[in-house]
């Protein structure tokens, strides 16, 4: 095998368990190419687990297989963090030197290198620099952008090394405007490690039915148009509205049917959305008395079973104050109030009788 003097930085985005078998990240092979020349060259690399033999590639000459050690590595466990609208993200970033000769460190002073820190914003095609630091490497440090804070650390101090680096960033209260992709750079001497990660901001939506949380028809009558108000959600994008009947006459559970619309998109001033829905029932019959309508929404900021609002159908005549019910009230209540005349009546002969006969013992 060609004996290379290779430095290379790996940039790693790592879900929270890695499963997969094998995976094509990115890295740059950084060539030391004599005199202090450095040459950086794109190149993918197939990770394995395990210690088995590279893959057979009979169009690569056999001394272009090269064992190459990882001497910096920037990686992170949230590729693609979703923060709550309004809540403090935490962009985690960690990175790990390896110094390639240990022999070579000892004509320098012992403990881990400088390093630098960068975290920039890429939006619509335009960089941001929202922080970077710097100890060790004397550079003009701008202020940091939007509030955020940086936790740029060795996490320990071994004289020879490897060592583990901290960079996590720290965004408070994320707004939409603050979405895109975030970059992150770890400068050493002589090397760079870059990782991106996208941020997404999220925002589940309330759900309320009107009316609520009753609705009234008449036996062949349409009720009248429910409407769902679904408000203050991000992203736009991603909102489903499902209107369903449950309890019905055909089963406990259905799509309902009649009429659907949607409304426009009402825009509020924190970067949020509201929108309402309309469902106008076709007209019911007496067994869809007790049947609840429900309007359930599905968006990317809530679980697979979205959230839903419901509403009762109480069709009268049935438990309703109809026609007849009324009429009926009427005459219990008149019957009610004569027998109270008469009671009052008989109690007030008995009385009467009563004094009659207490005169006559006297
Ligand atoms: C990095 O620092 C932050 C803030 O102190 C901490 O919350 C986080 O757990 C650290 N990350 C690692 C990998 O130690």
């Amino acid at each position: 095998m060609k004996r290379l003097s290779l430095l290379l930085a790996v940039a790693l985005g790592l879900a929270a368990t890695v499963s997969a078998r094998s995976a094509v990240i990115e890295c740059w092979f950084v060539e030391d190419a004599g005199g202090g020349k450095l040459a950086k060259k794109p190149a993918a690399l197939l990770l394995r687990q395990g210690a088995e033999s590279p893959p057979p590639r009979p169009d690569l000459a056999p001394e272009r297989y090269l064992k190459v050690h990882a001497v910096l590595t920037v990686f992170t466990h949230t590729p693609t963090p979703r923060i709550r609208m309004g809540q403090d993200a935490l962009l985690d970033l960690s990175f790990a030197y390896v110094p390639l000769t240990p022999k070579a460190a000892t004509s320098l002073v012992p403990g881990p290198p400088p390093f630098g820190l960068e975290w920039r914003r890429q939006h619509l095609g335009k960089g941001h620099l929202l922080l970077a630091v710097t100890p060790g490497l004397n550079g003009q440090v701008p202020a940091a952008q939007e509030g955020s804070v940086a936790f740029a650390a060795w996490d320990d101090d071994e004289p020879w090394g490897p060592w583990t680096g901290n960079g996590t960033f720290w965004l408070p209260a994320v707004q939409p405007s603050q979405e895109g992709t975030y970059l992150a750079t770890v400068h050493l001497p002589y090397l760079q490690g870059q990782i991106t990660l996208e941020l997404a901001v999220q925002k589940p939506p309330k759900v309320a039915l009107t009316p609520a949380p009753l609705v009234w028809a008449a036996p062949g009558e349409a009720p009248p148009e429910l409407l769902c108000l679904v408000s203050h959600f991000y992203p736009s994008q991603g909102l489903e509205v499902e209107w369903e009947l449950r309890g019905g006459p055909e089963g406990r559970f259905q799509k309902a049917e009649g009429q659907r619309w949607l409304s426009a998109l009402r825009h509020h001033s924190d970067g949020s959305v509201s929108l309402s829905a309309h469902l106008q029932p076709p007209p019911v019959t007496s067994e869809q008395h007790g049947a609840r309508y429900a309007c359930r929404v599905h968006h990317p900021s809530l679980p697979a079973l979205g959230r839903s609002a419901e509403v009762t159908l109480q069709v009268a005549g049935l438990s309703g104050p109809s026609l007849e019910d009324g009429i009926g009230l009427f005459l219990s209540a008149f019957l009610l109030l004569g027998l109270l005349k008469a009671l009052s009546w008989a109690a007030a002969y008995l009385l009467a009788t009563q004094n009659s006969t207490e005169k006559k013992t006297e």
